[in-house]
């Protein structure tokens, strides 16, 4: 197997997990209910530290090199990069717009429900394409010395979250997702 793809994959497998529980949050908003807009706070900015930093400039490393393997693998994956960049847009969007609900600068429930719905969709929408499209792909077309580049130029970050970490910050977000998955 190939152990880079392989963390990839996992990264996906948390980022699932985290997108649960957000989605249930700001549904719960959207419907006028309660919500832990903290938790989304957190949420958002673990996306901004790890997947941003980390997962997605991985991915980009592979696609230049898919680029050479298989031109027309790496068309049909389309502009990966710019794809990145719009969900780093979108999620900074939302950050935003949650920041101003928590300073009570007041928005509409319907809009912020259009910002996030935004944001999962096409973060749903890029992981599939990646599994189905990208991943497959890559393990097809890069030999050794591909991924042996690609490991040498990882950016190397601990998850903050997922990996084992005491980062005091992110233990509401560990606790809403062990629940989240015992309900589940
Ligand atoms: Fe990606
Ligand atoms: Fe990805």
């Amino acid at each position: 197997m190939n152990k880079i793809i392989d963390k990839l994959r996992a990264d996906h497998r948390n980022l699932v997990k985290l997108l649960s529980v957000l989605k249930r949050e700001i549904d719960s908003y959207a419907n006028g209910g309660m919500a832990d807009l903290e938790l989304v706070s957190d949420i958002l900015e673990y996306h901004q530290n790890f997947p941003d930093v980390c997962h997605h400039p991985t991915e980009d490393l592979i696609h230049e090199c898919l680029k050479s393997r298989d031109p027309e693998a790496a068309r049909a994956v389309g502009d990966l990069n710019r794809e990145h960049e719009e969900m780093s847009v979108l999620c900074s969007r939302l950050a935003l717009a949650v920041e101003n609900i928590l300073k009570e600068h007041g928005l509409p429930r319907d809009w912020f429900a259009d910002v996030a719905d935004e944001f999962l969709t096409f973060m749903n929408r890029h992981m599939k394409m990646e599994e189905v499209v990208f991943f497959p792909a890559a393990i097809r077309s890069l030999d050794d010395s591909d991924w042996a580049s690609v490991e040498a130029r990882l950016a190397d970050k601990t998850d903050p979250v997922f990996d084992e970490s005491d980062e005091a910050r992110y233990e509401s977000l560990r606790r809403s997702i062990m629940t989240a998955e015992e309900a589940a």
